[in-house]
């Protein structure tokens, strides 16, 4: 079973940026986790991370029939990509949401979703815990298909 990880602009910037909502691990620690975590489960993982809307998009598309499940922290493409709704409708592959910081607790801009109703399920305000939590749930979609 293979699972892709995308992440969108700016969490390249984790640890660094605004720690007190998004924490101190940088992305690169976090994926060194997740990597051993998905090995434990026998899940074949890759990850992503793009500032550009576009390359997330590329990556949607080329994971049609190559990829089980995505799990996807769009960033701030979360409020505003209708383009990233299209590519997960377009290539059908099973879709979990998260966010390290709960979006309902923040701003107004943040609380609507444009990818909401069409993942299987979103995890938010967990920290990179998220991330974990949604690998587990990516394991239970693919046996319920
Ligand atoms: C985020 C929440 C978004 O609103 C924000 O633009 C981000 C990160 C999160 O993981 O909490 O960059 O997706």
């Amino acid at each position: 079973m293979k699972v892709l990880i995308i992440n969108g602009p700016n969490l390249n910037l984790l640890g660094q940026r605004e720690t007190d909502k998004y924490g101190k691990e940088n992305l690169e620690q976090i994926n060194l986790q997740l990597q051993k975590y998905a090995r434990k489960n026998s899940l074949e993982l890759e990850t992503f991370q793009s500032n550009h809307e576009g390359e997330i998009i590329d990556k949607i598309q080329m994971s049609k029939d190559k990829v089980d499940v995505i799990i996807i922290n769009p960033a701030a493409y979360t409020h505003t990509s209708v383009a990233i709704r299209d590519a997960l409708l377009a290539v059908n592959i099973p879709a979990i949401e998260v966010h390290l910081s709960n979006i309902y607790k923040r701003e107004d801009f943040r609380h609507r979703s444009l990818i909401s109703d069409i993942v299987n399920g979103q995890i938010t305000g967990f920290g990179a815990k998220g991330y974990f939590l949604a690998l587990e749930a990516a394991k239970d979609i693919q046996k319920n298909d």
